[in-house]
């Protein structure tokens, strides 16, 4: 355009805009703008709004764990951790990621350093969400029976959704009193899972959509994750005995595999209402609680475990766990399976399989035959494989489950042991030698004392 041209145009423009139609057009535009930007703060506040039910810290407290913008399973593809077993080149084997799992099946906690106890890691599994399953009436027995029964993410993918967070007493916290709740309870659990009203068409509920997909794309905030809005809810994570007379609990049997122990029922510690969400959210039909293992009842571990007085000090111990205290995996195990897995999972995290300890270079599939191994101070019984169920079908992540893999690849290649036939083994069970507390932490070297052969012993 020559700059007479634009003089022309800028001419025109002008003498359009002194007209009082063009008055008309900016006014209506100018509402125009003004009402959709009324609209987006609308939007904006109210999914802060939805989004701000999280509560505050727990007062004299410290959160446990790593961020996850720093953790351990962020180079876990690289391939530098894929070593085969014929080509083990005398690396040193060291903890490369540690998670604990406070609630059974929920998304994990991972953590920097952790403490070794009987039970296992501190603070992992000692708690489970359990569904009431009611026995159907029959002519012979029109009698009907309760049982509290552990809930999993075999049969409910979607628990691990939601998220845990583990709190813990800290003396050094501004907010600290030895009489503070959550100081005298050993700590508080922050859980939360997605929850969005089921009212889709509601306005609100579409203004909300719209106000988190502003904050989502255009503000990018950070942290906000992809499931959306969270429902927050506090449990202490050890009710002291007058918490437990004052707000009533009760003791009650729950269905863990084949053990029954005692437990202490918290769910009168989760708002009704609540609750109720998380029911929905999770597709239960059945009234759901939350149990907590009782420290006097932990459930004792015999099968692959050592007998009390065969090198352990007491009969091994678990809380929630499936079947013993600890869980140990290899990155170049499951980089060797991913690799025969394929294009069917694009990435397959070592986190799929629940491990407490994962560590690095070792061979891919040197486990197998550990049977004693040291990590700093604590000795660790290799008490048998880990046979493999469907679980780690699912991404933790997405909690989206794969309808073949790695459960196929696995089955051809890693039944690998009589006892465990027709399972497949990834991974390994252990139990401390000592129930005293034992520090291990990222980076620390793992000794193997002692190898092996393993025979599993099933589930009687
Ligand atoms: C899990 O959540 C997805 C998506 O929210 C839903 O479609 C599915 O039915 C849920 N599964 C169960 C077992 O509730
Ligand atoms: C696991 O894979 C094996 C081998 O492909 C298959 O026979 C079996 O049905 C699979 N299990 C499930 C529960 O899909």
């Amino acid at each position: 355009m020559s700059s007479q041209q634009v003089d022309h145009f800028i001419t025109k423009i002008s003498s359009f805009a002194a007209t009082r139609e063009a008055k008309d057009w900016r006014t209506l535009l100018l509402s125009l703008v003004l009402s959709l930007l009324a609209l987006a703060l609308t939007a904006v506040y109210l999914d802060i709004r939805r989004g701000s039910n999280r509560p505050p810290p727990p007062a004299g407290c410290r959160r446990l764990g790593i961020d996850p913008e720093r953790s351990n399973f962020r180079d876990q593809f690289d391939s530098k951790y894929g070593k085969k077993l014929a080509q083990g080149d005398g690396a040193t084997c060291r903890v490369k990621a540690l998670t604990i799992h406070p609630i059974k099946s929920c998304y994990p906690v991972e953590l920097s350093h952790g403490e070794v106890v009987g039970e296992g890691m501190r603070y992992d599994r000692q708690l489970t969400f359990a569904q009431l399953i009611s026995s159907l009436p029959k002519a012979e027995d029109p009698k009907v029976s309760h049982q509290w029964t552990f809930m999993t993410q075999r049969a409910n993918r979607n628990m691990t959704k939601i998220k845990t967070e583990m709190w813990v007493p800290d003396p050094s916290s501004p907010t600290y009193s030895p009489d503070g709740e959550w100081v005298k309870n050993d700590g508080c659990i922050v859980v939360s899972f997605p929850y969005v009203e089921d009212d889709k068409s509601s306005l609100i509920f579409k203004l909300e959509q719209m106000g988190n997909y502003i904050r989502r794309n255009l503000l990018r905030q950070r942290g906000l994750d992809c499931h959306g809005p969270r429902i927050y809810f506090r449990v202490p994570f050890h009710p002291s005995v007058e918490r437990i007379k004052e707000k009533g609990h009760t003791f009650e049997s729950v269905k863990i595999w084949t053990d029954c122990p005692v437990a202490l029922n918290m769910g009168i510690e989760i708002d009704p209402e609540i609750l109720e969400k998380l029911r929905y959210a999770l597709g239960m039909s059945n009234p759901v609680t939350l149990m907590r293992i009782d420290p006097n009842r932990y459930r004792e571990v015999f099968r692959c475990a050592p007998r009390k007085g065969e090198g352990v000090s007491y009969q091994p111990i678990v809380g929630m766990q499936d079947a013993y205290p600890l869980h140990i995996m290899n990155f170049a195990s499951v980089q060797d399976l991913a690799g025969r897995v394929g294009n069917a999972i694009d990435k397959l995290d070592a986190r799929r399989f629940r491990a407490n300890i994962y560590v690095t270079g070792a061979p891919a599939f040197a486990e197998d035959h550990w049977k004693v191994i040291r990590i700093g101070k604590a000795r660790f019984h290799v008490a048998c494989r880990t046979a493999r169920c469907m679980l780690p079908n699912v991404n933790p992540e997405t909690a989206e489950r794969h309808p073949a893999e790695p459960n196929k690849t696995m089955k051809a290649y890693r039944v690998i042991d009589e006892g465990a036939n027709p399972h497949a083994c990834l991974g390994m069970q252990m139990v401390p030698f000592s129930n005293e507390v034992q520090e291990i932490k990222v980076g620390d070297e793992v000794v193997v004392e002692e190898v092996g052969e393993h025979f599993y012993i099933k589930q009687s």
